[in-house]
């Protein structure tokens, strides 16, 4: 046995730092902001502890109270006050997200990120313009063709109000290189795309569709969201994305899906971003809450681990906590 070989020598104390690998800083982190247009007060989200949806008015402050914390970057997805079978309160001018930009753009020097899809303002709940009859058959799902228009004018609406970046997450084909020319034709050249580029059709979004209110009313959305099952298929995908123009790329779920993450970070020198999802905020709160984790300790390794695995950027509900901490 050869003991000249002492990984243990660099463990201690002092030199640890020194060699320590990967670091999260509160300048990586996306803190997710839910504004509702059908309440006038804070309204707790149950399955996602320590979130809340808020009202307009009060969007501009729930974004300066993680200002505080040190995060420099938000998310932010809208409630709309009614639904409709396109989802056009997607693109109004005077539509949730758009209201809410413009108030946090004119009262704090947040980053904002808008979240690009249909799925919280369609009466449906998908993410998209249904194929006739799609109701009643399971074959049929969301028209791609005739969702990209909407999704145009919906990053356009949204660049008019002030975000400083666009996030579809809607998983249709061609989402970016129609927003891109959409963007580019309004005169927003300088607006860049956080694709939802590898975004699985996962579990783990249950207690967001809670808090967003954009669960589908039938069906599912493996039709348009990838395949847990596939790893080289997220090459494909994601490729397409690049091709079209994305400027950063997304992949989420993250911890089940880290190896997504490092196949990412080999093959595209792109900044990557995970989403760290409502799911996994939640179950590590569910087992924190009954002494069985140590929330913060957990909470941090996950987005170490996910920094680790070739991350640049995390959308995270934990950004406010963690960047406390550090
Ligand atoms: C779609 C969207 C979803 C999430 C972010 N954007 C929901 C979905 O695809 O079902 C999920 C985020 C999370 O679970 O934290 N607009």
């Amino acid at each position: 046995m050869d003991l000249t070989r002492r990984p243990r020598r660099l463990r201690g104390d002092g030199v640890r730092s020194l060699v320590s690998e990967t670091e999260v800083a509160a300048s990586d982190l996306i803190a997710p902001v839910f504004v509702d247009a059908t309440t006038d007060e804070r309204v707790p989200i149950e399955t996602m502890p320590g979130h809340e949806r808020v009202p307009l008015e009060e969007a501009a402050d729930r974004v300066e109270e993680i200002m505080e914390t040190g995060v420099e970057a938000v998310i932010v997805f809208g409630i709309p006050e009614s639904k409709d079978a396109e989802g056009s309160r997607a693109w109004a001018d005077d539509g949730v997200v758009q209201d809410a930009v413009r108030e946090i753009t004119s009262e704090t020097d947040a980053y904002v990120i808008t979240d690009v899809c249909l799925c919280e303002y369609t009466d449906h709940g998908h993410c998209g313009v249904l194929e006739p009859g799609a109701e009643t058959d399971p074959r049929l799902t969301v028209q791609n063709d005739l969702t990209l228009d909407l999704l145009g004018k919906t990053a356009v609406s949204h660049a008019e109000a002030g975000a400083d970046m666009v996030a579809p997450s809607g998983m249709m084909d061609g989402m970016v290189g129609t927003i891109r020319e959409s963007l580019d034709g309004a005169g927003y050249t300088d607006v860049p795309i956080m694709s939802y580029a590898a975004k699985y059709e996962s579990s783990f979004y249950g207690p967001f569709r809670d808090a967003a209110d954009g669960a589908p009313s039938f069906g599912d959305r493996r039709h348009y969201q990838m395949d847990p099952a596939n790893r080289r298929e997220a090459m494909r995908e994601v490729e397409l994305d690049v091709e079209q123009g994305a400027d950063v790329l997304m992949v989420k779920p993250a911890l089940p899906y880290l190896d997504i993450v490092a196949d990412l970070r080999e093959t595209f020198d792109h900044p990557i971003a995970a989403y760290n999802v409502s799911g996994e905020y939640a179950m590590l709160h569910a087992a924190a809450d009954k002494g069985w984790l140590n929330l913060e300790e957990v909470a941090y390794e996950s987005l170490l681990s996910i920094k680790r695995a070739g991350a640049d950027l995390i959308l995270t509900y934990f950004a406010e906590d963690i960047a406390e901490r550090l």
